[in-house]
């Protein structure tokens, strides 16, 4: 039996793994600590709350105080760290919050854990600090190289990949300098239920149920590697549990795409859906393109982005050969769920896209043709 401290737990990834780790493991004591930023939200939480094993705080994890507190009276034995700033545009445009959130924010996790667990001895023997990084650190690919692996040297472009990359080291140092049981896993982008809809696949998806366009950065041409994010759950699982100390994994599922092809994938998978179910067109009465059969009318070209990393890609075979990692669900299956769950819960979509984010992202496309 476990006791889990999962940041940012209220984030879309966190909250995805604390539904499946309470799922699979419903002994284990489940803590959530989340500042409930913009892109944190209790409604993803909702079907976990009456979990008897269950509790969520409130709090920031720069509060280092809070964190050594949680830490020793709920006798954490793991921590799961998924909580940051994770928007590569926001990073563009402010990136202070990225730094003191993922870099002092993860060095503020690592000073309770050491004091807690190290000094005081509170699970001295047993204790693992799991720390939830990207695959962006490793820069950019160019069409014809190999994907990432574990030694490809690190090289962010973005404040986003930049400030990930400072926590991913300074994790490690943590192992090496004071013995801290650390691991690392580096993901490609995920997707599926709760993702907020300022990132790509939730964006188009939300848009075209608004009738809104679907801008596209630069060409279109830049390759994405996605993954459900329940197989990235399933991944961390196994790091948690079969990972050696120190060790970093990448986890991905070889499933490179265009942004160009996703927005098309979508854009037809949601006219075929509308077409099957004539109801949907009483539900969303604004979404008149897909209606039509024309989702595609959508589609803008908009100003790219800077320094856009062209390719990501991820080489899984350390976590497919050493944990026998292997992602469940097909980017055909996973598309679906997701497309139909953003169809199902439009209470959640549109109640987490409040006045703050509905302005930025109003400024963010002020530069549209
Ligand atoms: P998200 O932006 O959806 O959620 C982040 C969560 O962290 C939110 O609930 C937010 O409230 C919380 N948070 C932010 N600042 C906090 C603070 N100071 N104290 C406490 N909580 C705070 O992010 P996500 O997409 O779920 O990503 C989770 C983690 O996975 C991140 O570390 C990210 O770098 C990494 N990752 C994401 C992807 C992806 O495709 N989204 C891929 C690989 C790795
Ligand atoms: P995003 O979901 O922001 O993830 P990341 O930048 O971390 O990979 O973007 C995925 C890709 O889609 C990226 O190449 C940027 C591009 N993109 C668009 O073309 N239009 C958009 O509106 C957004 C949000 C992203």
């Amino acid at each position: 039996m476990k006791n889990l401290l999962v940041t940012g737990g209220a984030g879309f990834i966190g909250a995805n793994f604390v539904h499946y780790w309470i799922e699979n493991y419903p002994q284990d004591t489940v803590i959530v600590l989340d500042a409930l930023t913009y892109a944190g939200n209790l409604k993803s939480l909702n079907s976990v709350k009456d979990c008897p094993n269950f509790q969520f705080y409130q709090g920031d994890i720069c509060d280092t105080d809070l964190v050594e507190t949680l830490l020793r009276e709920h006798r954490i034995d793991t921590l799961v760290h998924f909580a940051a700033e994770s928007h590569v545009d926001r990073s563009i445009s402010g990136p202070d919050v990225f730094i003191q959130t993922n870099i002092i924010g993860t060095h503020s996790l690592l000073k309770a854990a050491k004091k807690v667990w190290l000094e005081e001895g509170v699970n001295r023997e047993i204790h693992r600090f799991h720390h939830v990084s990207t695959d962006e650190v490793y820069g950019t690919l160019e069409a014809e190289e190999p994907a990432f692996s574990e030694a490809t040297p690190y090289a962010p472009n973005s404040p986003y990949s930049a400030s990930k990359a400072a926590s991913d080291h300074l994790v490690r140092a943590y192992h090496h300098t004071y013995g801290l049981k650390v691991t690392t896993s580096n993901c490609s982008n995920n997707y599926g239920p709760y993702h907020f809809p300022e990132k790509l696949i939730p964006l188009l998806i939300t848009n075209i149920l608004q009738d809104k366009p679907l801008p596209i950065y630069g060409d279109g041409q830049q390759i994405r590697d996605w993954l459900y994010v329940e197989d990235h759950a399933r991944g961390i699982d196994l790091v948690i549990r079969k990972g050696e100390l120190g060790e970093c994994y990448n986890i991905g599922g070889i499933n490179e795409w265009t942004n160009i092809n996703i927005v098309k994938m979508i854009c037809e998978l949601m006219n075929r859906e509308f077409e099957a179910q004539p109801i949907l067109a009483n539900r969303y009465p604004q979404a008149t393109s897909v209606i039509a059969g024309k989702a595609q009318d959508l589609i803008i070209f908009v100003d790219d982005r800077a320094a856009h990393d062209r390719r990501y890609a991820i080489d899984p075979r350390k976590s497919n050969s050493q944990l026998g990692y292997q992602p469940q669900e097909s980017f055909e299956t996973g598309i679906r769920k997701t497309l139909l769950w953003y169809l199902e819960n439009e209470d959640w979509w549109s109640s987490v896209m409040d006045g703050s984010y509905r302005q930025w992202i109003e400024q963010q496309y002020s530069t549209a043709e």
